[in-house]
């Protein structure tokens, strides 16, 4: 019988707890992120920390200069910097998205290492 109330107490609290939450009582919950919008993309290749790169020639971006890193997007938008992939992932880039990558990759920790 102990058990059995027990259940009831339990059952009583569990239906409590959904009525709760199905009648919208609680507190909508906002994303807590400051990931850029394109981040995804570009995780792909270069991770989402900008440390696990797909290829051996596809660079680290984590921890490397934000002016650098914005710096080498405008140059494959303009032509400076001349790669298939690269230029066509920056084509799509608005100042805005290169400011919000460039901060956060260069936010993110440096595993960026020399060989000599
Ligand atoms: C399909 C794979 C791929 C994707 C997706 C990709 N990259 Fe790259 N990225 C590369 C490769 C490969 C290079 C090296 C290009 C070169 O040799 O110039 C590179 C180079 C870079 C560089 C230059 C780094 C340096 O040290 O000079 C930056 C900055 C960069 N990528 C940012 C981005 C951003 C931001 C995105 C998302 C919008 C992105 N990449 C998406 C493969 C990729």
């Amino acid at each position: 019988m102990k058990f059995i109330n027990f259940f009831l107490v339990n059952l009583v609290i569990v239906l409590a707890g959904f009525n709760y939450s199905a009648f919208g009582q609680e507190k909508e919950q906002t994303p807590v992120s400051d990931e850029p919008a394109k981040l995804q993309v570009c995780s792909s290749c270069h991770g989402i920390d900008g440390n696990k790169s797909i290829t051996p020639d596809t660079p680290k971006l984590g921890g490397q200069a934000a002016d650098y890193l914005a710096e080498a997007l405008k140059q494959y938008q303009n032509g400076m910097r001349n790669h298939p992939i690269m230029g066509a992932m920056a084509a799509g880039l608005t100042k805005q998205d290169i400011k919000e990558l460039s901060n956060y990759f260069s936010g993110q920790s440096s595993q960026l290492f020399t060989k000599y």
